[in-house]
């Protein structure tokens, strides 16, 4: 390839998503990486036995991205690409032992959480579930007095959707000593506002469906970690149980990270705009975004991250009987609803980190916890202009007056 790691570790991460992954600078090359469909390659008889063998094993389509977001992470090995960032978690799964314990945010996505709940029904593992938020209760799950320590401790920071911050440099310092590996759900950061590694994470998770591919017409996942015995077990858990990326995807995502830096740069930027403007708005009853001094996560996020990301969750208040013509009233999440509805730009759909603006009630998913309020709205900022965005959320809100 043509960024080599040394080259990768001396330039920005804006550079190395435009220049990691691309062919050799050679002679007739295509300076992007092909996209190549086979399910097999010559290797047997006189052309001997080949590294590649079948496409279930390996694909040089997802080479160059496995290269680059490794480059990204920080890591000395390349990623490995799923089929779905949910294929992804069941691999990193996989690292807990038989009957291991598993120390999980209760806030995780919900998919990671549904899946780890049905492993710990079938006896495969201990889940033990906790507020990330609070370092101490996490610290009491790793290594319990009366307890079985901890296999792994899961991380996702910030969470989705309540976007609870991890002390992520504590926890893993904590995890290592009680003997337990480290995976954190990068997701929401990408490498360019956070870096799990360098705060002693063992293994990054990236739903590469989201901010990474960034235009909602790719679903796929990654792990990338440095430690060598780790990713043996993971490929050898990919190949078998074979949760693959299609090559075309692994194409698509490479073409989306050209441009992750201006895309976070930009819905950062509107993400903060919007919060602060939420924030004051008498038809938010409350706000949740790490990047608004006033929120909870707020000092651990600058400690840890280089901005806050553009994923902001609003709870809606509820309206009383009369205000805005609404007999009986109306309850946060009738609000919400309604409100969503009213919207002519933000698109009413679930997913995350695309080029488009989304928004959904959080709690419309079933599998969504309970502990998630009803009038939770998660919002996905895009690229678009600023107050375009803020301009159809004021008529969206306005709407609620009556
Ligand atoms: C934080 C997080 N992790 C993992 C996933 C699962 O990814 P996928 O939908 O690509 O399977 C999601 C999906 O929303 C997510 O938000």
């Amino acid at each position: 390839m043509s960024l080599s790691d040394a080259q990768a570790a001396s330039l920005s991460a804006e550079t190395v998503v435009v220049a990691a992954g691309r062919p050799p600078r050679e002679r007739d090359q295509p300076v992007n990486p092909p996209l190549v469909l086979s399910s097999t390659y010559y290797g047997t008889g006189p052309l001997g036995d080949g590294d590649r063998g079948y496409g279930r094993y390996s694909n040089p389509t997802w080479d160059p991205f496995e290269e680059a977001l490794a480059q990204l992470e920080g890591a000395e090995l390349p990623g490995l690409l799923y089929a779905s960032g949910l294929a992804a978690v069941s691999s990193a799964l996989s690292l807990v032992p038989a009957g291991g314990v598993l120390v999980m945010p209760s806030h995780s996505y919900a998919g990671s959480l549904v899946m780890a709940t049905e492993l710990a029904a079938k006896g495969f593992l201990e889940l033990r579930t906790v507020d990330i938020a609070d370092t101490d209760a996490v610290l009491a799950q790793l290594a319990p007095a009366d307890g079985r320590p901890a296999s792994m401790l899961w991380l996702e920071s910030p969470t989705n959707p309540m976007l609870g911050v991890a002390d992520i440099r504590a926890l893993t310092t904590a995890a290592h000593a009680a003997g337990a590996v480290v995976v954190t759900d990068n997701t929401f950061s990408t490498p360019l506002v956070q870096q799990p590694l360098a705060l002693g994470s063992d293994v990054v998770l990236h739903s590469v469906t989201k901010y990474l591919s960034g235009h909602s017409d790719v679903v796929l996942g990654a792990l990338v970690t440095s430690d060598a015995g780790l990713r043996a077990a993971l490929l050898h858990q990919r190949t078998i149980h074979g949760g693959i990326a299609g090559p075309f995807e692994a194409w698509l995502a490479l073409r989306g990270l050209r441009t992750l830096a201006l895309r976070v740069e930009r819905s950062q930027a509107s993400a903060a705009v919007l919060a602060g403007r939420l924030s004051t708005h008498r038809r938010v009853g409350s706000i949740r975004f790490p990047g608004l001094p006033s929120d909870p996560g707020h000092e651990r996020a600058r400690s840890q991250m280089k901005g806050f990301g553009s994923v902001l969750c609003i709870e809606m208040a509820p309206i009383a009987s009369g205000d805005g013509g609404h007999e009986g009233g109306l309850s946060g999440a009738d609000a919400a609803d309604k409100m969503i509805r009213a919207l002519k730009l933000w698109l009413p759909a679930t997913s995350l980190g695309g080029v488009e603006s989304l928004i959904e009630r959080r709690r419309r998913h079933t599998a969504e916890p309970a502990s998630v309020p009803d009038n939770l709205v998660r919002m996905s900022v895009g690229i678009e202009n600023v107050e375009d965005l803020w301009a159809d959320l004021e008529q969206a809100l306005a709407g609620l007056d009556g």
